[in-house]
């Protein structure tokens, strides 16, 4: 059997640079090798709802806003199945009978569970506003909707961050525990994490651990050029470089850091020919006498080279919304025929598919006539 491919984003705001090198980049480049029998990518609205249940309008504005970004990052709906998890009823019958086969223990162990209580639930005030009356059954239990989602298309391959490991692991247990009782019907997958080490987590521009959109520090896939060389200038770098001539710090420096997300060699060629790479950038910067406005603005031509073609096509998806949403529903159709079929498997596998089980019928139908 061939690889298949599934991933998916939250549709909570627009899509960042964090998400372009942690994961879009990635799936553009695999939809593109053509190695693999199917690939999926969707809009996990279900997911979002679960911290986000007060607010529904909010994650249906994002819908189209993500729809956008995939269009103008290169996903193509004519090779990949784009669509939107909500449409899927499939992934919740899934998800109810995996209730079964999870402890409460073991959820209250997974980390991202875990960081997410304790970095937003009942310390922090917004949070509060929505969890204010206790941890919703709903938010508990996501990494078990979360296992449906991936082994519904049965995906061997999920190309996502470091911060998704937890959330397959625990698919992979749910995989075999659910095989090792009904019998050979699940696919386990593994994750594909980005292959650049500072991809994995890009921090935010203020230096922050996480770019993230409650933090507002995040440079935007489709943001506008003016305000792409300003969020840039304004970035976080090394508090003990005053002038020019003190030695830098490189590490948790965030220009470098982003640096090493996004420059390649020909960007030296092109816009800063007196360094041959980024070692000889890096140790002047160590040494001294190399200053932050000098390496902000190499970061910003490189990031608006990146982002410019994005930002076109954007524009050019733009001018017809009927047609992306009509696209995915045509993704949500053709995903759905693929989750009905495992479904179906399930179903056998559980012994829940009584009324297209002939021998069951017959087998019955005797006992009772031979009372
Ligand atoms: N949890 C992912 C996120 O926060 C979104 C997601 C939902 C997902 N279901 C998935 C990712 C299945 C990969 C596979 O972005």
């Amino acid at each position: 059997m061939g690889k298949t491919i599934l991933t998916g984003d939250r549709p909570t705001g627009r899509l960042h640079i964090g998400h372009y090198v942690g994961s879009l980049k990635g799936r553009v480049e695999l939809q593109n090798a053509m190695d693999y029998d199917k690939m999926f990518v969707f809009i996990a609205d279900a997911q979002a709802l679960t911290d986000n249940f007060d607010n529904p309008e909010k994650v249906r504005q994002n819908i189209i806003e993500v729809a956008l970004d995939y269009l103008s990052v290169g996903l193509d709906p004519s090779k990949i199945t784009l669509f939107v998890q909500s449409m899927i009823p499939e992934l919740t019958e899934l998800a109810f009978y995996y209730m079964n086969l999870v402890t409460v223990a073991r959820l209250q162990r997974n980390p991202t569970v875990k960081t997410e209580i304790a970095m937003r639930g009942f310390t922090s005030e917004d949070q509060q506003a929505v969890f204010g009356s206790g941890l919703p059954v709903g938010f508990f239990t996501y990494p078990i909707s979360q296992a449906a989602d991936i082994t519904a298309f049965k995906a061997t391959t999920v190309p996502a961050g470091e911060d998704q490991k937890p959330m397959i692991e625990q698919t992979v247990e749910i995989v075999r525990k659910f095989n090792s009782i009904y019998g050979e019907t699940l696919v386990e997958p593994q994750i594909l994490l980005p292959a650049n080490n500072a991809c994995h987590r890009l921090p935010g521009i203020d230096g922050k651990a996480k770019m993230s959109k409650s933090l507002g520090n995040c440079i935007y896939l489709s943001e506008p050029a003016d305000i792409l060389a300003k969020k840039v200038m304004s970035m976080y770098t090394d508090p003990q470089h005053i002038s020019i001539n003190d030695p830098g710090h490189i590490e948790g420096n965030t220009v470098f850091t982003y640096l090493d997300a996004f420059c390649r060699q020909e960007h030296f060629g092109k816009y800063l020919p007196e360094y041959p790479n980024l070692d000889e950038l890096k140790a002047h910067y160590q040494r001294g006498g190399l200053g932050d406005v000098k390496i902000k603005k190499f970061l910003g031509k490189i990031l608006e080279e990146e982002l410019q073609p994005i930002r076109e096509r954007r524009k050019e998806f733009e001018k017809d919304i009927p047609e992306i949403y009509n696209m995915l529903k045509k993704g949500s159709e053709k995903a759905r025929e693929a989750a009905a079929q495992t479904m179906d498997d399930v179903r056998r596998a559980m012994k829940i598919n009584y009324f297209e089980d002939k021998e069951l019928i017959a087998e019955q139908a005797k006992r009772f006539s031979a009372k």
